[in-house]
């Protein structure tokens, strides 16, 4: 059914290592690492996944993640997406993974990476999947917090190509990492981040004026503001959309109400992605499915789509 859609050849630009964390997986390394779990087993964990805004979602996402403790762990995690990534003809990733998650929970900075890195070159050398990988700030803590983690990141400075941003996005607008941002551009590192989630537009306008971002994760909001929509065409700025999450978060009630058909008759250059895959139903051809199924994508859309996430690579 899904044939012609995996058959495009195409890259994830918005994907969150932590979210590609199948249940199943999540049983094992829990099993594995002797962690309790307040589900009896991988039905009633699915049975749990039901949310009705990003919050809810992040609460059991940074739960979930509590399993992965050794670079081992890191690295099936990592190893599993970058499957699935072969499967679905996703021949180039840039994902993110947020060491927050895990130092603050006592793992070591270079074990989390350690796993991730083996992985991605693994992936590169016996799958063929071209991979950089995106360091991502969570902005739900001080911006303090951030510039101690970009500490522990530099010395590794060239296991990463990007910085990000991520986790809850009310009331933590870009402004509050200003600084933090400009020091990573300063030793080279590209700067995306979150915004036009569920936050306004004047979040994105932010993103590109203080952080200097080179795409835009998510963004669906702009089309609320016509003067940001002008821009982000006339510099033809990526935005990463992942149409399952923002349905499961309740961004759009319906995918029928997706804007991202809209933007790209536009002229926006919107890329289509999966962002937590093991908890929104999908990985980027179950994306693509959904749109063709609710939106009545076309063949014809559906390359250029793919085309823009070719385009928008960062590496
Ligand atoms: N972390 C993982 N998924 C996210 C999302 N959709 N928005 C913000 N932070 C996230
Ligand atoms: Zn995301």
């Amino acid at each position: 059914m899904y044939d012609w859609l995996n058959a495009l050849p195409k890259a994830e630009l918005h994907m969150h290592l932590e979210g590609s964390l199948e249940p199943e997986l999540l049983f094992t390394l829990a099993e594995r690492n002797k962690v309790d779990l307040p589900w009896k087993d991988v039905d009633a964990l699915r049975g749990a996944y039901a949310f009705n805004n990003l919050q809810e979602f992040l609460d059991l996402y940074y739960q979930g993640a509590g399993v992965l403790q050794t670079e081992q762990d890191f690295y099936d995690l990592t190893w599993a997406y970058l499957l699935r990534c072969k499967a679905q003809n996703v021949i180039h990733t840039e994902p993110f993974f947020d060491p927050q998650t895990h130092t603050d929970r006592g793992i070591p900075f270079e074990v989390v990476l350690n796993g991730i890195n083996q992985a991605l070159r693994d992936g590169r050398q016996q799958l063929g999947v071209g991979s950089g990988l995106i360091l991502s700030f969570l902005r739900h803590l001080s911006e303090e917090e951030a510039e101690k983690t970009l500490d522990q990141a530099l010395p590794f400075r060239d296991a990463f190509i990007a910085v990000g941003l991520d986790s809850s996005e009310r009331g933590h607008p870009p402004s509050k990492f200003e600084r933090v941002f400009a020091r990573a551009r300063s030793e080279g590192l590209v700067a995306v981040a979150h915004a036009g989630e569920e936050g306004p537009p004047e979040y994105i306008w932010e993103a590109l004026d203080l952080l200097h971002i080179k795409r835009i994760d998510h963004g669906v909001r702009a089309i609320e503001d016509d003067r940001l929509m002008q821009r982000i065409i006339d510099e033809q700025i990526p935005l990463t959309v992942c149409p399952l999450s923002n349905t499961k978060l309740r961004v759009f009630d319906h995918m029928g109400q997706h804007n991202i058909l809209d933007m790209l008759e536009r002229g926006v250059k919107v890329t289509v992605n999966s962002d937590d895959p093991a908890y929104f139903g999908g990985y980027v051809t179950e994306n693509f499915h959904a749109l063709h199924e609710h939106l009545g994508m076309t063949q014809d859309q559906a390359r250029r789509l793919a085309q823009n996430s070719l385009d928008a690579r960062l590496i």
